[in-house]
Formats: structure tokens, sequence, C-alpha cells
């Protein structure tokens, strides 16, 4: 069974307090959004060129991809919010059938923006919908079955859409020759996610000391949403067991309680390191190998535990598999 993290990097959807607080946390502007430098000053340019074409010019489509966590959705808004458009969020399993996304595009203005998270999960039907609405702005129908069926062509407002995958690997090569606009986000810096957290804690009144500050941003995975959530679990305890500010004592405490280490792994990444170490030494060991030691979905590991694992140098990719590293090994043998 996969256990349940708090360093999960995915937000759950569905009106959950973590999304509503989130979505009030959001930057809104390139100036409030700290981090991923390239990419904004890319948009930016982008963005700039559209609005001096002036009336009927449309951002192209914008394809985002790299880990979960990293602020595609929240790019995707300061986008919409840059432009002067409104956004539209839907992901890839939401939309089931081809009418559905008909009935989102219809329902679109002409500069509107349709932010389409998992892209990589489309169906294949609503893929071929969308191929023709982000190449001709035009939405090709069948009506009726069989021999009496007919095909039409609607016309379909300018709109721009932005697509997120956590890997374009997993993107179909006509889809994703449709983006214009095709960008990695990478993980953040520590002083940015320092940054990050500051602002956060101002919008949500509670002070933090610069020391805190360190220790936090260094558990965060290098990523702005665990960031968030390991704030607000530190000042919940914060408020429970001291004066509501956070300091270095404070924050030790509750992270130790959250069993978060200084690398920022959690129980299930330390699990699989010692997985690996324990039934394979040095050896490569393969995906679904290792998705059977620790009992979760291949694309699970590939997806949420290996990127960070992977850029944190603890374990490493080869032609035969995944191999543990001399750090990695330190953090099963200690
Ligand atoms: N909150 C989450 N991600 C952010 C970012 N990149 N900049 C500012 N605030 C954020």
């Amino acid at each position: 069974m996969a256990i349940e993290r708090l360093v999960e990097p995915t937000l759950e959807l569905d009106n959950t307090e973590e999304e509503k607080i989130e979505t009030s946390l959001r930057p809104l502007t390139f100036s409030e959004y700290i981090g991923q430098t390239h990419l904004k000053n890319n948009l930016k340019l982008a963005i700039d060129a559209v609005k001096k074409r002036g009336k009927g010019a449309v951002l192209d489509h914008v394809l985002l991809y790299g880990p979960p966590g990293l602020g595609k959705t929240t790019m995707a808004g300061v986008i919409a919010h840059e432009l002067g458009s409104s956004l539209r969020v839907t992901s890839g399993p939401a939309i089931e059938r081809a009418g559905d996304l008909a009935s989102i595009l219809t329902n679109l203005k002409e500069g509107d923006v349709l932010f389409i998270d998992e892209i990589h999960r489309l169906r294949r039907a609503v893929e071929e919908i969308l191929y023709s609405a982000m190449e001709d702005y035009k939405l090709d129908i069948v009506i009726g079955k069989g021999p009496a069926a007919r095909s039409m062509r609607l016309d379909l407002p300018k709109i721009t859409v932005i697509g997120a995958t956590t890997r374009t690997g997993a993107l179909a090569g006509p889809l994703r020759d449709r983006f214009g606009i095709v960008h990695r986000l990478e993980y953040y810096k520590e002083p940015e996610i320092e940054q990050i957290i500051a602002r956060t804690s101002k919008i949500l009144g509670t002070e933090i000391k610069p020391e805190a500050l360190a220790l936090l941003a260094g558990r965060s995975r290098l990523t702005p949403r665990i960031a968030n959530r390991l704030f607000r679990r530190v000042r919940d305890y914060a408020d429970v067991n001291g004066d509501g500010i956070v300091d270095t004592v404070v924050a030790e405490k509750a992270l130790d309680l959250m069993e978060i280490d200084a690398l920022g792994l959690d129980p299930a990444d330390r699990n699989m390191l010692r997985l690996m170490w324990e039934n394979y030494g040095d050896r490569p060991v393969g995906l679904t190998t290792i998705a059977a030691l620790t009992g979760d979905e291949a694309s699970t590991i590939e997806d949420f535990y290996e990127p960070y694992l992977l850029q944190m140098g603890l374990i490493a990719r080869t032609p035969k598999g995944r191999v543990i590293t001399e750090k990695g090994r330190k953090v099963v043998t200690g």
C-alpha cells in the first residue's frame, strides 16, 4: 500500500482546505512570482509581443513540463492575468468525452486561456478535438450515426491552450508539436524557496525567524507547494506549543514530528532507498522492480519519488535501471 505523504507534491483538487489556501497564496503577476526566471523572461516577451500586436492577436499555445508542485498551474494563472484574459482550468482525466471538451471550448471567449493539467492523460478521442481547436480554431463534430453521419466544422474563438505534464515523453508527438512555447519548470534554488516561505508567512500573518526560514527551505524538496505545506504545519505547531512565532526550536520539533530529515526526505523515500540497497546493493534495478518492492505504481515512482532523488544525487539513472549512489547509501547506512 502506498503511504499518505506529507511531502506529496501533488495537490488534491476537490475544493479541499489546502486547495483554498494554495489559491489564496498564488501570485498573480510576474513580479510577484519568485524563481523560474528563464521561463518568466520568455513568457514576458511573448506576452508583450501579443499586446503590441493588439486586437486579434493571441498568445501561442504553451506547454509546461516538469515535476509536480513547481508552479505550473500558478504560472498559467499569471499568464492569464498578465494577458488580461480569463482562465479556465481543467485536467486530462476530468475531460471524459469529446463532447465535454467541445462544451468547454464553445463557452470560451476570444483570447481566453484554457489550462489543461495532466494533459498526457487526455483520451485519444478528446485529443483529436483538441488538435483542430489548437491548430485552426475549429471544432470538428460528427452529427448522426452510420451512413447518414455528417461532419461539420464550427468556428471557435481564438484561445491559448496551456498544457501541463510531468513528462513530455508521455505526450503524443502531434499534440506536442502544436505548442509554440515549450518550457521545463526547474527545481527552485533554496534562497528562492526562502523568499516564497517569507511571502507566505507575511500573507498568513505569522512571524518566522530567518534561521527557521533557512531550515524549512532546506527541507522543502526545492518545491514551493511542499514549502508552503511544511510552513503551515510548523505554524500550527508554534500556535499550539509556543507563542505562535516560528523559530528553529519550533521548526526542528515540528519537522521531527513529521519525520522529515535534513535532506527533505520522508519515511517513504528512505524506505525506497533502503529496499534498493538491501536487495540490490550497488547493482542497477528496474523501475517495475522498485515499484514491486515499495508497493507503488511504477508511474508513481517515476513521477513523484524519483525526480527529487535524482536531483539530489541519491540515485542515478543508467541504461540498466536505477542505482543508489554513495550519497544515497549514506542515507540508508547512516
Ligand atoms: N507560491 C507558490 N509558488 C510561488 C512562486 N513561484 N512565487 C511566489 N509565490 C509562490
